[in-house]
């Protein structure tokens, strides 16, 4: 057996907190200004909470020096001597002042203060209803880090960003920006963990532990639990591992609900590991596979924020994990799955296994949740990133109002959707010689990918978010640092976070 492995004590986000006072009044270390794009005379012009230090320091020389544009997420840095904490006042643009200025503002801030004490800005207090949230998030996703290093993290984000002129009549909206930044933050940590610590336990485990913080009821079905209830897809593509399968429910009920409040089942594609199965994986196609989970950490990170951001519906999570890989006992191509709930797959390629995880989940969901909509998030086919890039999610809807809330939601939230088209043309491909359905159609690969699961939504209205596309950023730009993204948690809090999260849908 492998020694057991211990991770590292993990750097956490920024505290935030707000003040009345003027960021100069603040003891701070740092205070960041935000840069306004130039006015009728041609000269950039300092956001609120300037007045007093520009009185003592040539701020609007420095960044006329520095050529500065105020573009969003712009840092010009301008050192500060004497007495006092004061060391640093960096001026920030806020470009545009839309929302996505104002989290990429936040996390090229977070960026510019790694290992300092304290930080005050007005950024916020710009425009303090539209900023606030997406300042939060982007502060807290830029200070990601994940570290397995024997002398400790790199670096350490910002203890403490104090939000200066802003009351404490803005603490409900800080809470909630909070929560949708930590899904955010939450998501990335469990997609970036090595898979020889997150096996389909240790995320089952990581689960259940928050489910308990945040108010949740938690079930897990291990490998004898999922035979006796007919699994067959979890079962299937875990069946080679030395870590067994799981599924996992997350159960959230709003504090005011009754027997009419809707509920929305969203399901993760957890593979905790994807070699490919016998249809081996490329060594360069398998490198970021630890990741094949982010659809799973989705639904936990999702799940564990509800109650912060007020959902006012049901919302049952469920998230079907497995490592896809090699061994004598893995499952073969050619072989025959038989899901949940009776419908059978041939299984032409291994490497298209979390169709068959997710099917598994979906006819759960329809049968024992009774769901009202149902969704889906998986990073499900490389066809995705060859659509879409590495910068946007890609989505199918069979409802126009679940589309356009999700439409909006993405906006809202900064995670970039784009629709998909559930195409009848390619039905046809599903068709196997032995099985119900093909599990490896053909292309266009996401579109018949999209397919295969809406055999498994009982007509209900439902989503499938494809985020293999968006599943690791390339680089460190704006909220996105280098590596897994978590990508949907966010987006998701966005929607159902909203007084009406299901209005329209299916009228
Ligand atoms: N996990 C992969 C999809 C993926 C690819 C995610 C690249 C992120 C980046 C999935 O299980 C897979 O292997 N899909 C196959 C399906 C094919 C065999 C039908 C694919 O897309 O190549
Ligand atoms: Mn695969
Ligand atoms: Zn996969």
């Amino acid at each position: 057996m492998p020694t057991a492995l211990t991770l590292p004590s993990q750097v956490t986000p920024p505290r935030f907190v707000l003040s009345e006072l003027g960021p100069e009044e603040v003891d701070a270390e740092v205070v960041a200004l935000p840069v306004l794009p130039a006015d009728e005379t041609g000269s950039l012009v300092l956001g609120p909470g300037a007045t007093v230090l520009a009185e003592t320091h040539d701020l609007l020389g420095i960044l006329e020096v520095e050529g500065a544009t105020g573009k969003a997420g712009e840092v010009i840095s301008y050192p500060v001597t004497g007495e006092g904490p004061l060391r640093r006042i960096l001026l920030v643009g806020v470009g545009a002042q839309r929302r996505t200025d104002f989290r990429r503002a936040g996390a090229a801030l977070a960026r510019a203060v790694r290992d300092r004490e304290s930080l005050a800005t007005t950024i916020p207090a710009v425009e303090p209803d539209l900023a606030l949230e997406p300042f939060v998030v982007g502060a807290t996703l830029g200070s990601f880090g994940f570290h397995w290093r024997s002398a400790g993290p790199e670096w350490r984000p910002v203890a403490r960003i104090t939000l200066a002129e802003l009351g404490d009549d803005r603490a409900a909206a800080l809470e909630r920006a909070r929560a949708i930044a930590e899904a955010g933050w939450r998501a990335r940590f469990l997609a970036t963990v090595p898979a020889a610590l997150k096996n389909p336990a240790w995320l089952a485990d990581q689960a259940v532990a928050l489910a308990k913080d945040a108010g949740l009821t938690a079930k897990v079905w291990d490998e004898k639990a999922l035979a006796k209830d007919g699994f067959g897809g979890i079962l299937g593509v875990g069946q080679a591992s030395a870590t067994p399968p799981r599924l996992i429910r997350l159960d959230y009920k709003p504090a005011k609900s009754g027997r009419r409040t809707p509920t929305v089942a969203i399901i993760g594609k957890g593979i905790t590991f994807d070699t490919g199965g016998l249809n081996l994986k490329p060594g360069e196609g398998m490198a970021t596979m630890k990741r094949d989970m982010t659809g799973g950490a989705v639904v936990i990170a999702t799940l564990a924020g509800l109650a912060a951001v007020g959902c006012p519906v049901k919302v049952v999570g469920l998230i079907a994990a497995a490592e896809n890989a090699v061994s004598g006992s893995a499952l073969r191509p050619g072989d025959v799955i038989t899901h949940y709930g009776g419908r059978t797959s041939e299984v032409t390629n291994t490497d298209a296994e979390g169709r068959l995880v997710m099917a598994d989940a979906l006819a759960y969901a329809v049968d024992e949740v009774e769901p009202d909509v149902i969704l889906d998030v998986a990073t499900l086919t490389g066809a995705m990133k060859v659509a879409l890039g590495q910068q946007l999610g890609g989505y199918f809807a069979t409802d126009e109002a679940l589309a356009r809330l999700l439409a909006e939601a993405a906006d809202v939230s900064g995670e970039l959707l784009w629709r998909m088209p559930l195409a009848e043309a390619y039905e046809d491909k599903l068709a196997s010689k032995i099985a119900d359905a093909d599990n490896a159609p053909g292309g266009p690969g996401a579109i018949t990918a999209a397919l295969f699961l809406r055999h498994f939504t009982g007509g209900l209205p439902w989503a499938h978010l494809d985020i293999a596309s968006i599943g690791d950023a390339p680089a460190d730009r704006d909220e996105w640092t280098a590596g897994p993204t978590g990508f949907g948690a966010r987006l998701l809090l966005t929607w159902l976070g909203q007084d009406e999260p299901l209005a329209g849908i299916g009228g």
